[in-house]
């Protein structure tokens, strides 16, 4: 079975991007004329998913709207003649992409936000995006296609990583490979992954970026799952019993990941996706240089 699905989890209140998320969902905040959580569905579209499961609460309404028709306003652009701006509208919204959303009413964690995808995703293998997380992409390559193209041939858990400074493994899930050494776009198998370790043990500096295709196993598993780091349903814990039964692979990104979980993280985001844009990049990087 091919992947088309991907499991976005936007249930989190979003604290860390307090004030800006009191209203609207983090996920909508903007990076530069798009919200975070619209690079996110492109990304899983360039990798051929068009079926968007959104694992969400009840005050992230604005979600389900962005990915909805907006007939008033189309109708109203169209008897304007802004045909230009129409486009950009229904890019939202391409032919083939489906979104449904379920929700998870209590926060009780990573993994018990994927479980709640179960009976949407049912029996098929699919993705789990974490819409915190931008992959910027090198070049034209989308890191997102090769995982499901590795999938798709192999069969393989895919679960990117990505190398981090050891005073910060202690924030991810981090996988040991025994050693083996990842050069960008490759694969290893995965003997062990851990959540969070403290830095003194953990197996290597190869943190999980937030990109994962998982088979359909998973939700088996994480139903055996009880709380671990944090006290919360951790899906790294499921994908620890998942690779006691069958090869879970580690790939390794080619491109590189913005955390938009955090302010800095989120500045350095749209500094990158300003810098490339294609009407602003350039404009925008001659300002820079009054910032310096
Ligand atoms: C989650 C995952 C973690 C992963 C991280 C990537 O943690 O549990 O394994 O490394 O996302 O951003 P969270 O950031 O939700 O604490």
């Amino acid at each position: 079975m091919k992947v088309t699905k991907a499991v976005l989890p936007v249930a989190g209140l979003g604290t860390r991007f307090l004030p800006a998320s009191k209203a609207i969902p983090k996920e909508m905040v903007t990076v530069v004329d798009k919200p975070v959580i619209q690079y996110v569905v492109e990304e899983a579209l360039a990798a051929g998913i068009n079926e968007i499961v959104l694992v969400t609460h009840s005050s992230k309404k604005a979600i389900e709207d962005h990915f909805d028709v907006n007939y008033e306003l189309e109708a109203e652009l169209e008897r304007r003649g802004k045909d230009a701006l129409l486009e950009v509208l229904k890019q939202t919204t391409p032919p083939g992409l489906k979104v449904t959303s379920v929700r998870q009413g209590k926060a009780l964690g990573l993994g018990h936000a994927v479980a709640c995808a179960r009976p949407i995703v049912g029996d098929a293998p699919f993705a789990v995006l974490l819409p915190d997380v931008l992959v910027g992409q090198s070049g034209s390559t989308v890191d997102l296609a090769d995982m499901t193209a590795r999938f798709n041939a192999s069969g393989h858990a895919q679960i990117m990583v990505e190398p981090v400074p050891e005073e910060r493994v202690h924030q991810y899930g981090v996988v040991d490979l025994q050693g083996a050494e990842l050069v960008p776009g490759a694969v290893a198998p995965m003997q062990r992954i851990v959540e969070k370790p403290k830095r003194e043990e953990a197996p290597s500096n190869l943190s999980v970026v937030g990109r994962y295709i998982l088979p359909a196993r998973i939700f088996e598993l994480l139903d055996q799952t009880g709380p671990g780091a944090g006290n919360e349903i951790q899906l790294t814990d499921a994908i620890a019993s998942l690779l006691g039964e069958q090869t879970v692979e580690a790939y390794r990104i080619k491109g590189r990941s913005y955390d938009c979980g955090n302010k800095l993280g989120y500045l350095e985001a749209t500094l990158a996706h300003a810098a490339a844009h294609p009407e602003l990049g350039e404009d925008f990087r001659a300002l820079l240089k009054d910032y310096r």
